[in-house]
């Protein structure tokens, strides 16, 4: 079978090279020459666990492969997929689909026998269809389909995601464009990974409901930490209990500095938007955004308090940027919020990333400086704040900390370490809703 996958960024590689592993005949177009370019050598764009090996291994396999030539590609393939960006377009919190378009009108016009186009990219319900109608337009002749396909991948753990996925869903309404999908996921049957298949509009929608749905978990347990901290309860325990009744579930109730990625943000904004579209209200869903803006803005709060009342001056070392671990995407951290209104009040910003600040020096403020370990940025400084829970960040020795730091104060943003322990080990200590 052979697989075309449109687009060669963080889910279009992980895709196709999860494809590739599969038997699968891949090649992964991209209009950027240096990326392709990089690629064919071997080189990785984005820091992914395991991602390096798998795309090794398949090229080495002659099952992977690289190229601008989206024409030569096309006119080969059984299948297609679309998994261009979508980012937020600016303005309008709309997803942006020139490229989703694009990509059908270049599709369309190198056609050569059947062929289902899928779109893998997040993108607003009914685009589908429009991609159908695009196609059908430049090329009227044309034999194919097309389906959705949405992606469920979590960063830092986007191949066992692949591997292993609690569903696969696909929007697909003819027989024949099913049998291929089915039998594109076939090794997935070994593991009786769920199949879903439903219509497009469907597939489109599971994909927003599912991520909106998610960041109302945590949306929520964050409110509950803000309610924890006024009346002396301990978010932690709040989770637990809450987690163990079933219907509840215990996942995604880690409170937090907010939500941040290339997807919680955006898909919340996105499905706000389609439902004004359709003039259907939805409340929970804006509601959840800003609870999300909020908590950001009440971190800050919090690190002020900790210092006494003001940063100016004072020296933080901030422990982890990425918007969580495992991986080097700064796309919407709650560093980008949480650290410009410190430094702005004249904080001295120490800080460190095991993966994220080649990124982050383009985004934070330039007064921030960067250092190559934890306790190299800890040194000297007046409070450390914990922002991301890199594993590295998990065991560092409290008494080295204590010896480095000129000052006390812990904030821990990601509760990783216990409020006891760390106020017995002589730190003014403080996590969220705990
Ligand atoms: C998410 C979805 O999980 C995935 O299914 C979808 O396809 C893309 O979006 P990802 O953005 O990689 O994946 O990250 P995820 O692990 O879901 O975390 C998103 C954000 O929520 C991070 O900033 C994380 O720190 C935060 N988070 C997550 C919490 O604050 N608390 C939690 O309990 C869980």
């Amino acid at each position: 079978m052979k697989v075309v996958m449109i687009g060669a960024g963080y889910v279009g590689l992980v895709s196709g090279s999860c494809f590739a592993e599969f038997g699968a005949n891949v090649t992964c177009v991209d209009l950027d020459q240096a990326k392709i370019d990089r690629l064919k050598a071997g080189g990785i764009p984005i820091y992914e666990p395991g991602l390096e090996d798998l795309v090794a291994r398949n090229v080495a396999a002659g099952r992977l492969a690289f190229t601008t030539d989206l024409a030569g590609a096309v006119s080969e393939a059984d299948l297609v997929f679309i998994a261009v960006g979508t980012p937020t377009r600016r303005g309008d919190g709309h997803a942006d689909l020139a490229y989703v378009y694009a990509a059908a009108e270049d599709i369309a016009k190198n056609l050569q026998g059947y062929t289902v186009i899928v779109d893998k990219s997040t993108v607003p319900v009914g685009t589908a269809r429009q991609v159908e109608r695009i196609v059908r337009e430049a090329n009227p002749q044309a034999d194919f389909d097309v389906a959705s396909n949405p992606e469920f991948l979590r960063e830092g753990a986007a191949i066992s995601d692949f591997m292993r996925p609690d569903r696969v869903v696909l929007g697909v309404e003819s027989e024949r464009a099913e049998a291929l999908l089915r039998d594109l996921y076939r090794p997935l049957n070994l593991i009786e990974a769920p199949i879903l298949v439903t219509n497009l509009e469907s597939a489109e929608l599971i994909k927003y409901a599912s991520n909106a749905f998610l960041a109302t978990k945590i949306s929520f347990i964050n409110e509950m930490s803000q309610l924890c901290e006024a009346v002396g309860a301990d978010v932690h325990a709040i989770a637990k209990g809450m987690g163990l009744d079933g219907r509840i579930g215990k996942k995604f109730l880690h409170a937090g500095p907010g939500y941040g990625g290339s997807c919680f943000p955006k898909d919340t904004l996105a499905l706000v938007r389609i439902a004004q579209e359709h003039g259907v209200a939805s409340r929970i869903v804006e509601s959840v955004v800003e609870v999300n803006a909020s908590q950001k803005a009440q971190m800050v709060k919090k690190i002020r308090s900790a210092l006494g009342g003001s940063e100016s001056g004072k020296t933080i070392a901030v422990l982890g940027l990425t918007f969580k671990p495992e991986t080097d995407d700064m796309r919407d951290a709650p560093a980008l919020s949480i650290l410009p209104p410190l430094c702005d009040k004249g904080a001295k910003i120490q800080a460190h990333d095991p993966q994220g600040m080649a990124e982050a020096k383009h985004m934070l403020p330039a007064s921030v400086q960067y250092f190559d370990s934890a306790y190299a940025a800890i040194a000297g400084a007046d409070a450390v704040v914990l922002m991301t829970e890199w594993n590295e960040y998990r065991g560092l020795s409290a008494n080295k900390i204590k010896e480095l730091m000129a000052g006390k104060v812990f904030v821990d943003l990601r509760n990783v370490y216990e409020p006891a322990a760390m106020r017995a080990a002589g730190f003014e200590y403080c996590g969220v809703g705990r």
